[in-house]
């Protein structure tokens, strides 16, 4: 076969702060694809983008090809819109478990293709995975199938959705070009535009616990990837939400179950219930529907039937008991006042080390393990009361996870509240 372009003419054109064309574009990443263009090609030309940016039209173009490089599904055969949610990631993020039944109670389908953890941050497959029987895997006519009966899929990506991203993904991770915004952006939304959803609506995190720590780049990649949502044709909105403390009172896999369940039944914390409707909000107006008041239905129960409906079509026991570890360690609080700060980054370390996620793909990770925390910042704490509480199998983890709550929180007299949902990008 001849080949269009070279990749060094295309890594010099970007190297000098050139804009690559449409032809160059479509060329590079197909052919990285096939494996004629070499992995040290491919991050040299991934430096040049971190080092010199790309234009929006570059950025929309290259996320076309990499769609381009799989599948696409069709959902447009099912009786219902289509809505989807992407976050970012953070700690204690089990926001899916009850927004995906929650929307699909409210008459809008969520076609959720997801990934499970790598580092501090859990993965919503691991969570679903703590479920006695649940099953993360569904051929296409079970992933419809389910679609059109229950409303709600959440399950795992299958190989065949942007295989570029997969391997530029992957060759980023080795040659420190994640933090590249067009790459970013262009790796989260072409996955998420292949996946068909008619509405999207993403949660970008901003915070300690995030992988975007401030908010002028958090801003940033939200404005980007909305542009690609839009240029696509998918209707997309993002939230800016808070990341310096970890959402809930849970971190790890079963223990964010627990949690979710709560919420599904009318309780759960505060933040969890808030950012959930908030979402839900969203999603139903990308969809079309605003005549449906989410928190009404969380409220009555409607959610909590088509969780376990979604559950139970999976393979799973929506009424099993979950699975807990077997040893636990308390941390008490060293003094009484008020929790004044509790950062979602050491805690998702702890909860790592505790054997919550995992250190490299493939690994295991324990269903029971996990942190519990017993105040939110702004509670008032009395010394000697647990305050946080550790959960693992391995009690060896605790020494490692301890170290990690090092300076992780402080007891003061006075607390400075902060907005959860800080901006709306459309
Ligand atoms: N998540 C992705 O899918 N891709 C990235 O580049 C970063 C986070």
């Amino acid at each position: 076969m001849t080949e269009a372009h070279d990749a060094i003419e295309v890594i010099v054109a970007k190297r000098d702060g050139g804009t690559l064309t449409d032809s160059q574009i479509d060329w590079v990443i197909d052919a990285y694809t096939r494996g004629v263009v070499r992995d040290e090609q491919m991050s040299a030309l991934a430096m040049a983008i971190l080092l010199n940016g790309m234009s929006r039209h570059e950025i929309s173009r290259w996320t076309g090809a990499m769609i381009a490089s799989g599948e696409t599904l069709d959902l447009s055969g099912l009786s219902r819109p289509t809505s989807d949610k992407h976050s970012t990631g953070g700690v204690g993020d089990k926001i899916t478990l009850p927004l995906a039944p929650l929307v699909a109670a409210c008459g809008v389908a969520v076609p959720q293709l997801s990934g499970r953890g790598l580092g501090h941050t859990g993965g919503t497959l691991d969570k679903l995975e703590s479920i006695p029987g649940w099953r993360a895997n569904l051929s296409n006519e079970e992933f419809h199938a389910q679609l059109e009966s229950v409303g709600a899929v959440v399950c795992a990506a299958g190989s065949g959705l942007a295989p570029a991203d997969k391997k530029l993904y992957a060759l980023r991770d080795v040659t420190g070009t994640v933090e590249a915004i067009p790459l970013i952006a262009s790796s989260i939304m072409s996955k998420k535009i292949a996946e068909g959803s008619g509405a999207l609506v993403l949660d970008v995190k901003v915070g300690t616990g995030a992988f975007m720590k401030e908010l002028d780049k958090a801003r940033e990649l939200a404005e980007t990837m909305v542009a690609l949502g839009t240029d696509a044709g998918t209707r997309t909105v993002a939230l800016l939400t808070d990341m310096s403390t970890p959402l809930g009172l849970t971190a790890g896999n079963a223990l964010e179950v627990r949690e979710s369940v709560e919420v599904l039944a009318g309780g759960g914390p505060a933040d969890v219930v808030e950012l959930t409707v908030a979402l839900a909000t969203e999603m139903l107006a990308g969809a079309g529907v605003t005549d449906v008041d989410p928190a009404e239905v969380l409220a009555s129960g409607r959610a909590m039937d088509t969780w376990k409906a979604m559950i139970a079509a999976q393979g799973g026991d929506p009424d099993a008991p979950l699975p807990t570890a077997r040893e636990t360690h308390v941390v008490t609080a060293p003094s009484s006042g008020v929790l004044a700060r509790l950062d979602a980054m050491a805690v998702g370390m702890a909860a790592w080390r505790l054997g919550a996620g995992r250190a490299a793909l493939g690994d295991a990770v324990q269903a029971g393990a996990g942190v519990e925390w017993h105040a939110r910042p702004g509670d008032a704490v009395s010394e000697g009361a647990p305050l946080l509480t550790l959960h693992t199998d391995e009690p060896a983890r605790f020494e490692r996870a301890l170290e990690s709550l090092e300076g992780g929180f402080d007891i003061g007299s006075a607390y400075e509240p902060t907005p959860l949902i800080l901006e709306r990008v459309d």
